[in-house]
C-alpha cells in the first residue's frame, strides 16, 4: 500500500473528511528526516497529526519537518518541525557518497539525484573539476568519491555551509583530493586547470560565466543550470555566452541542452553543456 493510503487509512478517525484527500502523497528523505511538502489549505493541528502518524509508520525517519520554499541566493530553506526529535542536522548516503546536513539551513535537492548521478557516468578518472556553486558538494562529492584521481575545487561563499562541506570531505576520505574555497567565485575560481566546470545555481552573472571559461584548460565542458519559464528561449544564457566570445579568444565546440526536472507547474529547470576550447 503507498503512503497515502495507508496515512488516510490510519488518520481516518483523526482528519476531517474534506482534508483526508489532501494528504501528501510523496516526501523526500535526507537522512533520517522526512521533509514534507502540505498543501495550504491543511491546518498546522492536522499537519502534526499527519507528521506524527508518518514517524510511526516509517522506521528510517525519525524526524519530520514540513518545508515550504528556499529563500535568497544562498537557497536557504524554509522549514518548521511538525514531529519526532527536534533535531535538523543528519548524515544523508547517496551514491556511497556521505553528507552532513543541516536541514533547516542547506538546500540538497532530491530532485537533482540523476544530475548527480549523470556527473558520475560522464567523468573519467583523472580529471580536474572546479565546482563554483559547491554548497556541501552536491553535485561533485559524488564524483570525486565515485572515481580514482579526480581532483576538485569548489567554492562556497557562505561560511555556514562551507563549513558542513569541510566536515562532508572528512566523512568521505577526500581531503587530499577535494579543495574547498570559501569565497566568492567571482574572486576565488582558479584558472586554467578544468576539465569541467560545474555551475549548479540559476542567478548567474556575466563575470561568473568569464570566470568559467578561464577555469577551463584548453578544453573543457561548463555545466551550466539555468531555471526557464517554459515559453522563455532556452537559448537567453548561450547568447550571452557568444557576447563574451567577441570578447575572450574560445570556441564553443558543442551545446547540448537537457531538462533536469520540472521545477514548479511554470518553470523548468535545465542543464546547458557547453564544450569549450581556448
Ligand atoms: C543552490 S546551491 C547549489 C547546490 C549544488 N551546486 C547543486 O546544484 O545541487 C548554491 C550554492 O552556491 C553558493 N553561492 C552563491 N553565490 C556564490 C558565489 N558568488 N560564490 C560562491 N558560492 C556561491 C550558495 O551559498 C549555495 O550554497
Amino acid at each position: 500500500m503507498n503512503i497515502k493510503l495507508k496515512l488516510q487509512e490510519e488518520l481516518k478517525e483523526l482528519i476531517p473528511p474534506n482534508l483526508i484527500n489532501l494528504i501528501p502523497s510523496s516526501y523526500s528523505v535526507i537522512g533520517n528526516i522526512a521533509i514534507v511538502r502540505f498543501n495550504s489549505k491543511i491546518p498546522t493541528k492536522y499537519k502534526k497529526i499527519i507528521a506524527t502518524k508518518l514517524c510511526e509508520l516509517e522506521n528510517r525517519v525519525s524526524t519530520v519537518i514540513e518545508q515550504k520554499d528556499t529563500i535568497s541566493i544562498f537557497r536557504k530553506p524554509i522549514v518548521k518541525h511538525l514531529a519526532g526529535k527536534k533535531n535538523m542536522v543528519t548524515v544523508h548516503k547517496e551514491f556511497n557518497t556521505l553528507f552532513e546536513i543541516d536541514v533547516s539551513r542547506i538546500t540538497f535537492s532530491p530532485g537533482n539525484k540523476h544530475e548527480r548521478k549523470r556527473l558520475i557516468n560522464i567523468v573519467e578518472d583523472g580529471e580536474t573539476i572546479v565546482d563554483m556553486f559547491a554548497c556541501i558538494g552536491n553535485l561533485s562529492l559524488p564524483t570525486a568519491k565515485n572515481h580514482e584521481g579526480i581532483k576538485v575545487f569548489a567554492i562556497e561563499k557562505n561560511q555556514y555551509t562551507y563549513n558542513y562541506l569541510k566536515r562532508s570531505i572528512e566523512l568521505n576520505n577526500l581531503a587530499d583530493r577535494y579543495f574547498p574555497i570559501l569565497g566568492d567565485n567571482r574572486k576565488k575560481t582558479p584558472k586554467n586547470t578544468a576539465n569541467r566546470v560545474l555551475m549548479g545555481f540559476f542567478d548567474i552573472d556575466k563575470v561568473q560565466l568569464k570566470k568559467a571559461i578561464d577555469a577551463i584548460k584548453e578544453r573543457g565542458w561548463i555545466h551550466l543550470h539555468d531555471l526557464i519559464k517554459r515559453s522563455e528561449d532556452r537559448e537567453n544564457k548561450i547568447r550571452t555566452l557568444e557576447e563574451i566570445r567577441k570578447e575572450e579568444e574560445f570556441t564553443i565546440e558543442e551545446v547540448n541542452t537537457r531538462t533536469v526536472k520540472k521545477f514548479s507547474p511554470s518553470k523548468i529547470h535545465l542543464c546547458h553543456d557547453i564544450l569549450i576550447k581556448k
